[in-house]
């Protein structure tokens, strides 16, 4: 074994820092409620970015700014304003024209555009997302957007008529559903957060937003596009500790919708806080330990690639990131020497590095409950196969291969959420099917192998285990038209761009029997233009 490596180096003096990285401390003392910009004289949240900085007492997390932490108070009178805007449904925001909400959407839009330089740096800085993904992240939120609005005109122009059946005329539409409480999680806090918030938005609802706990700064340059864009009350943002303010915020009962990208505990503990459960629709992406299969007939170089993407980007902190990895007995030698050469070539250093993969970690305890899966399974029977696996320095963990994991082992359960990937050997395709099976966890798979026969034969078990099988390929939420769900404890609905307006709104309909009266009294409505909802008008 050589040296090890000189982690400490990668972290640099404030001075060394490229100029245009360099960020501004952001200090915010406001959030946005009831539609205005309030005031914050209380206590607030220091926010350290992962990155540290060589001082000369040494390496520091970086300072980068503070927010409110505002309390109950605060989040009730929110609650309010929201429970207000939308009024039983009678609010300007739930009842307004489609066309009309879409404006808003497309202003907002605009004005979060104008706010990229600012948001893009605060996402690399609070999260440690190398800056090419966090401008991924961004564009990829508008395009988002985008398509959103794309899908709500198809909705909605499909809507633009009536149906006759059985001598009843309808005219079906969807309807929003009241006031959504909205939590994106911290791995993609900009664009996580706004595939649930945008489609609940644009379809009537009202809204409670609260950000992830690291990334919440980056939302702070877009309060004022939320209040110039949306009648008052329609979006109010919490900030605070979330597990005092949000277990009130459902036990008021007055949330219609949670929708939350986090744990499957928290969400369950929140759940079954509301007092009408019936009452409550929940839109949840939860845990995952999606899993590779690499049979004896699969392209072991192309496996690996994309093993090494699908556990490693993002420092593998996506929730669809490969988490564990099953390799046939016949191959796993070949494969576990490949695989260490390949994440050998990844580069490591500081987010705003060209063509860095792996960048330091956000959690703080995440160092430490990595070291603590490896050590365990070195105490069962494991090694680390890559050199310098499990280094770590600070925030920094260096990529450990761990290897024949078994059932005894924290890695062959918990979702680790960072750089480890935990290889188990099989030789029965049997052993993968079970493991899926008495998984708690069924969001997708990946299948690698070149024989049709193979593939077909597990293709069949396991799309009733998962929600997604990937064939020769890492398993990933995109594109974003296609459904994302899960199985089990992770996910509840479904989201896309089609899906998410689906899932935040239901179908309401007006019908009246086929008279001449009625036919009159719609045809008069619709001509003269009374209803929003009672319209054939056809959005272009
Ligand atoms: O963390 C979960 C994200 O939705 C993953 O998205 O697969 O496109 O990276 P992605």
């Amino acid at each position: 074994m050589s040296e090890k490596l000189n982690l400490e180096s990668i972290f640099v003096e404030e001075n060394q820092i490229p100029s245009e990285f360099r960020i501004d401390e952001v200090h915010q003392r406001e959030y946005l409620s009831n539609g205005e910009i309030k005031q914050w004289n209380g206590d607030v949240h220091s926010v350290y970015s992962p990155v540290g900085i060589k001082t000369a007492e040494g390496f520091k997390r970086k300072l980068i700014g503070t927010y409110p932490i505002c309390t109950q108070d605060e989040a009730m009178i929110s609650l309010d304003a929201a429970v207000a805007a939308y009024n039983n449904g009678r609010g300007e925001w739930p009842t307004m024209s489609v066309a009309d909400r879409i404006h808003h959407v497309e202003k907002f839009t605009k004005m979060m555009i104008a706010q990229k330089d600012t948001v893009v740096k605060l996402i690399m800085w609070e999260i440690g997302k190398s800056f090419a993904d966090s401008i991924k992240e961004f564009d990829r939120t508008v395009e988002y957007i985008y398509a959103t609005i794309d899908a709500l005109k198809d909705v909605d122009r499909q809507s633009s008529r009536f149906e006759i059946e059985q001598g009843i005329i309808a005219q079906i539409r969807r309807s929003p559903l009241g006031v959504v409480l909205c939590m994106g999680p911290f791995n993609y806090p900009l664009n996580e957060t706004f595939t649930t918030l945008i489609p609940a938005l644009i379809m009537g609802n009202t809204i409670m937003f609260k950000p992830p706990k690291h990334g919440t700064l980056l939302f702070y340059p877009l309060l004022n596009a939320f209040k110039e864009c949306f009648p008052k009350g329609v979006v109010n943002t919490i900030y605070g500790r979330g597990a005092t303010i949000v277990p009130e915020l459902m036990k008021s009962g007055k949330i219609n919708v949670l929708t939350l990208i986090g744990s499957s505990k928290v969400a369950n503990e929140l759940k079954k806080l509301h007092p009408k459960v019936n009452r409550l629709r929940a839109i949840l992406g939860l845990d995952a330990k999606n899993l590779a299969i690499v049979t004896p007939n699969a392209d072991i170089k192309l496996a690996v690639s994309e093993i090494v993407l699908g556990s490693l980007s993002f420092n593998g902190q996506r929730c669809t990131a490969l988490k564990i990895i099953y390799v046939h007995e016949k191959v796993v030698n070949e494969f576990l020497q490949l695989l260490s050469i390949e994440v050998a070539k990844l580069k490591y250093g500081m987010p705003w590095e060209q063509g860095v993969s792996l960048t330091p970690l956000p959690e703080p305890g995440k160092p430490a409950y990595l070291k603590e899966c490896i050590d365990d399974a070195i105490a069962n029977g494991a090694k680390v196969i890559n050199e310098h696996g499990g280094e770590s320095f600070e925030s920094f963990v260096y990529p450990a291969i761990v290897y024949p994991v078994n059932k005894n082992m924290k890695l062959y359960r918990e979702e680790q959420f960072g750089p480890v990937i935990p290889v188990v050997s099989y030789s029965d395709v049997d052993e993968p099917i079970d493991y899926l099976i008495e998984s708690t966890h069924g969001q997708q798979v990946s299948i690698f192998s070149n024989d049709s026969e193979e593939i077909s034969a597990l293709i069949d078990p396991l799309v009733n285990q998962v929600s997604r099988v990937n064939i020769n390929c890492q398993c990933q939420r995109g594109p974003d038209a296609f459904p994302f769900t899960g199985r089990k404890d992770s996910a509840e609905g479904t989201l896309s761009v089609v899906d998410a307006l689906r899932s935040f709104s239901m179908r309401s309909l007006v019908a009246t029997k086929m008279n001449e009266t009625n036919k009159q009294l719609f045809n008069e409505i619709v001509s003269e233009n009374t209803s929003n909802f009672l319209s054939t008008k056809y959005i272009f």
